[in-house]
């Protein structure tokens, strides 16, 4: 029986097992994602920590969370740079700076180019708030979802490529979408399942467990590293 592999290296096990995994969280918002994790790391709960947080905006209050964590932060406005490739090459300076392994997206906005995709190969997770592959590419996935109909929805944790929302899914959790749903009730009830899977990934990964083959992940009982 043949193995299914990526075409052009095979399989992928991002990380090796660690106690400590080094996360830079990119966020451009309220970071609700952001604080779940600082508090699970706080407590010991997941095998990371969080040593850099970084914005595309100023006023993200995953910034304040950040700061009141003691947690280094940066902003890097596309605005503030002459082209997208010099705003990435100034993140990566300072995602480096902090020694970050795994580069977490939690709610942030602008799609990342191959200059960051290229620096931090298969170390780049997201969250989003819909059961991937539906409801992909948009800032309003859970209005999508009440529009189009669909009785269950969710959240969906991946590696980032640079298809949008298209790379290997790592974890999912699903939430029933009631009668009675507004935008608000259903991505609530989607971000309290949101604040539960985007550390289940971490864990996975920082036990080895995750093997990317081509654009799906398997995830082994015991870690492949030794
Ligand atoms: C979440 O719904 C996440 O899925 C999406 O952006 C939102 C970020 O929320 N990518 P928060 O800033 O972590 O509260």
């Amino acid at each position: 029986m043949t193995s299914p592999t990526s075409i052009l290296e095979g399989p992928v096990i991002p990380l090796a097992p660690t106690d400590c995994l080094r996360l830079g969280v990119l966020a451009s918002g309220r970071g609700t994602n952001l604080q779940a994790l600082l508090d699970l790391a706080a407590a010991g709960q997941i095998p990371a920590q969080v040593v850099a947080v970084a914005s595309n905006r100023r006023d993200a209050m995953a910034l304040e969370r950040a700061h009141r964590a003691n947690v280094p932060t940066a902003v890097f406005p596309r605005a503030d740079y002459p082209s997208r490739v010099a705003q990435e090459e100034a993140l990566i300076a300072f995602l480096r700076e902090n020694r970050v392994e795994l580069v977490v997206l939690a709610g942030y906005v602008p799609v990342l180019g191959p200059t960051m995709l290229e620096s931090f190969p298969n170390r780049i997770i997201n969250i989003h708030p819909s059961l991937l592959p539906a409801f992909g590419n948009t800032l309003h996935a859970q209005a999508d979802a009440l529009r189009h109909g669909v009785k269950i929805s969710g959240c969906t944790v991946h590696f980032v490529t640079s298809q949008v929302d298209g790379g290997p899914i790592i974890v999912q959790r699903a939430v029933p979408v009631l009668e009675d749903d507004t935008e608000e009730t259903l991505a609530a009830r989607i971000l309290a399942e949101e604040h539960q899977a985007l550390p289940e990934a971490i864990r996975l990964i920082a036990a080895g467990r995750v093997v990317i083959e081509g654009n799906r992940t398997r995830i082994r009982s015991a870690p492949l590293h030794s």
